[in-house]
């Protein structure tokens, strides 16, 4: 992010990047839920972004300070304020990646699926809007529950008969952030090294780091497979305890959320090796939905990768059967909320 935060030729000629090239910015980007606790730093994160044009905010509240202070750094996107739905549409119109961090957070004690009954009809509404009037574009859902809110999203993208299954992502990026850095941790490895790929979904046991795909190449004794594998599991719920009522995750989230942005545009842009980890539609098990590596190219997910899942350990192996269940009852709960309304 700091290198691609560089915008002027001047500052770029003094952080020394001798070759790199700035890229164009021309995209345009909307964060729905932008006052939030996630949505301001990641909108922050974003304007520093040398791909973004344009940066369009929209919230049920606050939303025009947070624009005004953020349009005052000197980076390329021009930023505007929307303010409740009578904006929704206009926020919308002509954007290539919507992020969607609107709804409320946990509090000690609540697991995500606690949060359904608000986020739910956020999502459907949010969705709804972006339907109508970006239906191209790619859509990072963060509000929870992830497991059932993509599901959501889906249904309601099919009901209007915009649905394009390689273009919604529930993210999970913040997954294998923590895991790359507990793994770093414990193992003495340096940070920029590590990628564990985390597959499943995004709650409780359905989070599965795959620890024996860990690169560089990492052996851990079965302990430290079960301690990590826990701690991952568990880093949201470490969060909300942290913060004791005042709500989740949101600046490791922002920072997630904003390498997600950041690569789908570079995948819009013509890169073509951009690879995260995202809940995507997929065939890579008997669920509809699974979170799992992913290509990602100028239309969307461009591939899943299987091999991930092959020659999974055994310990790896029973907790991919054991989350199945859980997975399925959320993704169920999801389109069955669509599905009920009229
Ligand atoms: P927050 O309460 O600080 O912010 C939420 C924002 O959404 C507020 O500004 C609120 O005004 C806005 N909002 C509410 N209803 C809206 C609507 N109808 N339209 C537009 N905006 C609306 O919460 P937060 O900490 O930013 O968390 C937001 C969501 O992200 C929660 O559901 C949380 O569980 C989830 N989350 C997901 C991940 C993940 O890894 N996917 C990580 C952290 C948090
Ligand atoms: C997280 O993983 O931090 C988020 O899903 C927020 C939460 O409720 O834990």
């Amino acid at each position: 992010v700091l290198k691609q935060s560089i915008t002027s030729k001047a500052q770029k000629e003094n952080k020394g990047y001798g070759n790199y090239v700035q890229p164009q910015a021309s995209y345009k980007v909307a964060i729905l839920g932008a006052s939030g606790g996630i949505g301001q730093p990641l909108a922050l994160l974003v304007k520093m972004s040398p791909l973004v044009s344009e940066l369009n905010l929209y919230d049920i509240a606050n939303v025009k300070g947070v624009a005004a202070d953020l349009s005052h750094c000197n980076t390329p996107s021009q930023v505007s304020d929307f303010t409740g739905a009578s904006e929704l549409a206009n926020c919308l119109k002509g954007v290539n990646v919507v992020v969607i961090p609107a709804g409320v957070p946990r509090k000690p004690g609540m697991t995500r699926d606690d949060l359904f009954n608000i986020n739910a009809n956020i999502v459907k509404t949010l969705v709804e809007a972006v339907a109508d009037n970006c239906p191209d574009a790619f859509i990072h859902i963060i509000s929870n529950p992830v497991n059932s809110t993509v599901p959501i999203a889906a249904e309601v993208l099919k009901r209007k008969g915009v649905y394009d299954p390689k273009k919604l992502f529930g993210v999970t990026t913040l997954d294998v952030v923590r895991a790359n850095t507990f793994v770093a941790h414990k193992k003495n490895l340096r940070l920029i090294d590590v990628d564990v790929p985390v597959v499943g979904g995004h709650a409780g046991i359905t989070i599965l780091p795959l620890l024996s795909k860990t690169k560089p190449s990492t052996t851990f004794t079965d302990e430290e497979v079960q301690e990590l594998t826990v701690r991952i599991q568990n880093a949201g719920t470490e969060v909300v305890e942290a913060k004791a009522g005042a709500g989740s995750a949101t600046l490791s989230m922002a920072y997630a959320a904003a390498r997600f942005v950041e690569s789908s545009l570079r995948a819009l842009d013509g890169d073509s090796d951009v690879y995260e980890c995202a809940f995507v539609q997929s065939d890579l098990s008997e669920l509809p939905f699974f979170a799992s590596r992913i290509k990602i190219g100028k239309d969307g997910v461009e591939a899943l990768i299987p091999s991930d899942l092959q020659g999974l350990t055994e310990y790896e192996q029973k907790a991919l059967d054991a989350l199945k269940p859980e997975l399925k009852a959320s993704i169920e709960k999801g389109i069955g909320f669509v599905q009920k309304k009229a």
